[in-house]
């Protein structure tokens, strides 16, 4: 298939990284997980002692570390200054703190600068909140990808419940619930749909059938076939 660029937004828990992953997979494109991006910001943040509230700490602490994205194996890895920290950024804590240090306009700009550069060559499926409206505004495809508040916190419970035996699915919802909210709300690139992107409702569908919409979706806006 030509090489486009796909963006893939949509609240947390929609399926986005599973989904995206897939599509990538499928096209030979190269995946991005945005959301990893500033969670090992946040890691970074919280590893230095610095309040997630505190902006020019924040600000400070994301200007003065290495953030690299490798491919792996089992899917993209994050470093920060050399250290492979992917195993680390999928925590409670981090869970409750990245919707702040995600609403820094530095923060932001820096992020999205870094993004942009990996989709100049295209062939990329990146997944996030403002990637459509923002970081790649000409994407050929776009996505708004989401589905029931109670559906997303079930999903996640299932995925987490052998790990963190001690979660509900309520605690979940509740979770889910104050990061978008504080996501849809912040000031700079919020969470919201681009006016051209297909909104995808995954309540009731399954992950195969999501990946077969967006693929059929990339047929039609880049005709030059599979
Ligand atoms: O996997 P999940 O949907 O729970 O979250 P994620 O995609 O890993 O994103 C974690 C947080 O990073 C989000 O709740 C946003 O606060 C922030 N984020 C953002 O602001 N912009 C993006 N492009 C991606 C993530
Ligand atoms: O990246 P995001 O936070 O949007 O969601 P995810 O981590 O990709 O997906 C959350 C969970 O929902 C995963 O366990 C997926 O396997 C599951 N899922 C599903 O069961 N059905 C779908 N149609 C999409 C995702």
């Amino acid at each position: 298939m030509k090489r486009i660029n796909i963006a893939i937004d949509g609240p947390a828990g929609a399926g986005k990284s599973t989904i995206a992953r897939q599509v990538a997979e499928q096209l030979g494109f190269i995946y991005v997980d945005t959301g990893a991006m500033y969670r090992a910001v946040t890691w970074r943040v919280l590893q230095q002692g610095i309040s997630p509230t505190d902006e020019a700490g924040v600000t400070e602490a994301a200007r003065s570390m290495d953030l690299e994205l490798r491919p792996g194996k089992d899917g993209q890895q994050v470093f920060v200054n050399g250290e492979d920290v992917t195993g680390h950024i999928r925590t409670p804590e981090i869970n409750a703190n990245v919707s702040d240090v995600a609403k820094v306009r530095e923060v932001r700009e820096l992020l999205v600068k870094m993004q942009q550069d990996m989709t100049r060559a295209k062939g990329v499926v990146m997944d996030g909140r403002d990637i459509g409206t923002h970081v790649i505004p000409d994407a050929e495809v776009k996505v708004f990808l989401t589905a029931s508040p109670r559906v997303r916190a079930e999903r996640r419970f299932l995925e987490l419940k052998a790990s963190q035996p001690d979660l509900t699915i309520d605690q979940l919802e509740q979770d889910i619930a104050r990061r978008d909210q504080i996501d849809a709300e912040r000031e700079f690139s919020p969470l919201v749909k681009a006016p051209d992107a297909v909104l995808v409702d995954s309540t009731s569908m399954t992950i195969p059938e999501v990946v077969d919409r967006i693929l059929e979706l990339c047929r039609v806006q880049a005709p030059g076939g599979q």
